[in-house]
């Protein structure tokens, strides 16, 4: 990029105005929150936390608040990065426009659909349709505006392959609604403890902005800039409403909070061409979802919550399931015996009945390092994420140049 534009006043004005934007949000949601909890109670959404002596009512879907603050803030911001072009009465950039209103559509649907999950406590099959449908308006203007399928070798397989890029066609499209469905159901899986789904999505969209940021120095800086847009009102929110879920919770966030962030960071992924990175923000997650796989996929029993339980000395400890050798199928076996090579799952036996942990990150945590509180194993989880964060910069980095010719997202 030309040096003149990293000190222009297109680059920096409209950031401004998001950031400006984004501290009103932020005060304004962390009062509003404890105002509506009763009124939450009062209309039936409210749930008890499994990991507590007491069971009080606690408010869920709050989630939906940071959602709709997300919104305004950024319905407020739709005239700011056009408005130089009204101002030099320049060429309207409709393109432009019609990403960030599509981008806001899928968001808004998400934040719709994820609160009717909340209320309605919808099967497992509509988690997945809802991402889905949800993310059709950015798919679409992906189509319209780039339809860019092609991808570039890393260099270790070019040769071996004999050819440096390939377009990917339809698969392309398949990929990037893999990866708004991954996003979304991810960080709701990984969860059940207080202020880990807000805490890992308040870590990876910081990690999301940092990126930005570093690139805006780029060629590229336009839709780093975009990403910036949605990250900033998003870390203002979704901070705010850490504060309440932080232990000992006050509020749940819900699916839709979970749906919410997902969709977010799918949508600055997609539409700012660097899903590949993103990705990478999402180790974790990746880890929790595949080692998931066997009670996802019903290889062996899935009970309704697998989040810890808390033991006599109010600490938590892996929460088990348990399935008799004679439901066993042999892929279940198969699997279980790789598990437990591994030391990824702790089991015993007791009259051909298996006691085995849920597999989920938290779980596994749990079991190698013993039973923790659970403030302490939520920042345990956070330190976690920052790590990885820290392990994707250097994919990102170093290691991308080494791959690819010209770093690519
Ligand atoms: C997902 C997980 C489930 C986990 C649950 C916890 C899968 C397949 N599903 O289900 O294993 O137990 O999230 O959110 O992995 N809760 C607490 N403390 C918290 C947060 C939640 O006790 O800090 C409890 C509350 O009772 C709350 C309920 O979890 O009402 C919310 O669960 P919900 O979001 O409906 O579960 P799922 O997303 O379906
Ligand atoms: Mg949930």
């Amino acid at each position: 990029m030309m040096a003149d534009t990293y000190s222009s006043w297109e680059l920096w004005f409209p950031l401004a105005v998001n950031l400006a934007i984004s501290i009103a949000v932020y005060n304004f949601t962390v009062n509003l929150i404890p105002k509506l909890r009763d009124k939450f109670i009062k209309a039936n959404l409210f749930g008890t936390d499994m990991n507590k002596q007491t069971k009080d009512k606690v408010p869920e879907a709050l989630g939906v608040v940071s959602g709709c603050m997300f919104l305004i803030a950024l319905f407020l911001f739709i005239p700011v990065p056009f408005s130089h072009k009204f101002m030099n009465n320049d060429v309207f950039p409709h393109h432009e426009f019609v990403e960030l209103i599509a981008a806001l559509l899928s968001i808004c649907c998400m934040v719709l659909l994820g609160f009717a999950d909340d209320v309605l406590d919808l099967q497992w099959r509509y988690k997945l349709l809802f991402p889905s449908v949800a993310s059709l308006p950015i798919l679409m203007v992906y189509f319209v505006n780039f339809n860019s399928t092609t991808i570039v070798i890393p260099n270790p397989f070019k040769y071996w392959l004999g050819f440096s890029s390939i377009n990917l066609g339809i698969f392309y499209y398949i990929y990037m609604w893999m990866t708004a469905v991954f996003c979304t159901n991810a960080i709701n899986i990984l969860a059940g403890i207080n202020g880990l789904e807000t805490g890992q999505s308040f870590v990876i969209a910081c990690s999301i902005a940092l990126f930005n940021f570093l690139e805006l120095s780029g060629d590229l800086w336009k839709t780093h800039q975009f990403s910036l847009y949605f990250m900033l009102p998003f870390i203002a929110t979704s901070l705010a409403l850490l504060k309440h879920n932080w232990y000992p919770s006050n509020v749940f966030v819900g699916d839709t909070f979970c749906y919410f962030a997902g969709m977010t960071f799918a949508v600055v992924g997609i539409l700012g061409h660097f899903s590949k990175t993103m990705m990478l923000f999402f180790i974790p997650q990746i880890f929790n979802f595949v080692y998931s796989v066997p009670q996802l996929f019903r290889f062996v029993p899935c009970p309704r919550h697998r989040m810890p339980r808390l033991n006599k000395d109010g600490q938590l400890e892996a929460s088990k399931f348990y399935v008799s050798d004679d439901e066993l199928s042999f892929i279940a076996r198969f699997i279980l015996k790789i598990f437990s090579m591994f030391r990824l799952i702790d089991f015993k036996t007791e009259k051909k009945v298996y006691e085995i942990n849920n597999m989920t990150l938290i779980n596994f945590l749990l079991i190698w390092f013993g039973p923790t509180h659970e403030a302490k194993l939520t920042t345990v989880l956070l330190i976690v994420q920052v790590l990885c964060t820290c392990i994707a910069f250097i994919i990102r980095y170093p290691l991308a140049s080494y791959f690819y010719d010209i770093p690519s997202s």
